[in-house]
């Protein structure tokens, strides 16, 4: 034993719907075993509330794997090594990986990466150098979208953390005109003052299909979809000629994933001579230094705006979790653990 405890975040029933806090309970004071050949112990610090999470609740597998009733939530997070039995990973290493909704982590090293904390916070390692969020971004709309100079680009979810990145890097790449689709009028206005979009549509309080309409009446260029269901549906009426759709998730469906409503407009594909693409960010798994570079580029030079939304105490992982439905946030909804 290591005379450590750990509290930790379990499934206690697969949510129907939206998670409820009922369909989670929390372990507290576990007392945690000394690490086996090429295991580590890792104190967590912060968690990235990801929307993959949920996918993982259902009561069947999904793309990413399923949690089982007992089980520890899954969570990818960041964190400090305490004990290591692994070669080449010490004490006080700062690491990234699936850490899992506890505050101490014990696994093999090879699923941990570890982190240059020295020049950026730990946390930026969840959100704009992150796998499920600056990463996702940049191939989501360079690789998949393809931005060309002009073009006029829609992104839903554009205040969250995939969706306020991956505007910013079509402006970076050259994009004419920049529209977010965001809830709410804070959001729309962070959109247009804080990220420098050119425009924003309220989807809880506009029409979807007239605002764009009016703001881009020769269509859109690359739309890059986080939300799917109906506004997946109306941006496609907008579609200019040769558009490239960008499925990057639909978290409108993601409470009911036997039941996903598929776009009833996508037959303006083959009026308009576009595509629709969806990717997962691990398909790019052999290109990621590319994307680490040109992320810390813009970093560097202060050309990305990063926001980061951070929710305290292990105990409030579920109601985190529901935020990322109800959209409680803007940028990288973290967890900081302690
Ligand atoms: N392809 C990949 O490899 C990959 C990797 C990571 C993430 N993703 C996807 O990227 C998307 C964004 O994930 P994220 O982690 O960055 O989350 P996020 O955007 O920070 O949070 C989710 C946002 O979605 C919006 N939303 C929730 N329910 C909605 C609904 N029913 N209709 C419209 N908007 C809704 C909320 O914003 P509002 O307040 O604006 O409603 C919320 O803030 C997700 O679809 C996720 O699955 C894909």
């Amino acid at each position: 034993m290591t005379g450590i405890l750990n509290s930790r975040i379990v499934l206690a029933q697969h949510p129907q719907g939206m998670p409820q806090l009922s369909d989670f309970t929390i372990e507290a004071a576990i007392p945690v075993a000394a690490p086996g050949p090429g295991e580590v112990i890792v104190e967590v610090d912060v968690l990235g509330i990801d929307a993959f999470i949920r996918t993982m609740l259902e009561d069947r597998k999904g793309y990413h794997g399923s949690v089982g009733i007992g089980d520890t939530v899954t969570a990818l997070g960041v964190g400090r090594i305490t004990h290591s039995a692994a070669e080449g990973f010490e004490p006080g290493d700062s690491v990234f990986g699936p850490l899992g909704a506890q505050t101490v982590a014990r696994l093999p090293a090879a699923f941990l990466r570890k982190i240059d904390t020295s020049a950026v916070p730990a946390t930026t390692y969840l959100g704009a150098l992150g796998l499920t969020t600056g990463l996702t971004a940049y191939f989501g709309m360079h690789a998949v979208g393809a931005i060309k100079p002009g073009d006029t680009v829609v992104v839903s979810a554009a205040a969250g953390a995939v969706g306020s990145l991956a505007g910013q890097i079509a402006r970076l790449e050259g994009a004419g005109q920049v529209i977010g689709i965001a809830g709410g009028p804070h959001k729309t206005a962070f959109l247009v003052d804080e990220l420098k979009f050119d425009a924003a549509i309220d989807y809880k309080n506009d029409d979807v299909a007239l605002r764009l309409s009016e703001l881009a009446p020769n269509g859109v260029d690359v739309f890059f979809d986080n939300v799917g269901g109906a506004i997946l549906d109306a941006v496609l009426m907008q579609i200019h000629e040769g558009a490239r759709v960008v499925i990057c998730g639909a978290i409108s469906q993601y409470s009911d994933m036997s039941n996903v409503s598929g776009p009833s407009n996508y037959l303006k594909l083959a009026e308009r001579h576009s595509k629709m693409e969806g990717f997962a960010v691990t398909h790019f798994a052999e290109r990621f230094p590319e994307a680490e570079l040109a992320l810390t580029g813009w970093l560097k030079g202060g050309q990305l705006v990063v926001h980061e939304h951070v929710e305290h105490g292990i105990e409030q992982f579920p109601r985190a979790l529901q935020m990322l439905f109800t959209g409680g946030h803007e940028g990288k909804l973290l967890l900081s653990v302690r």
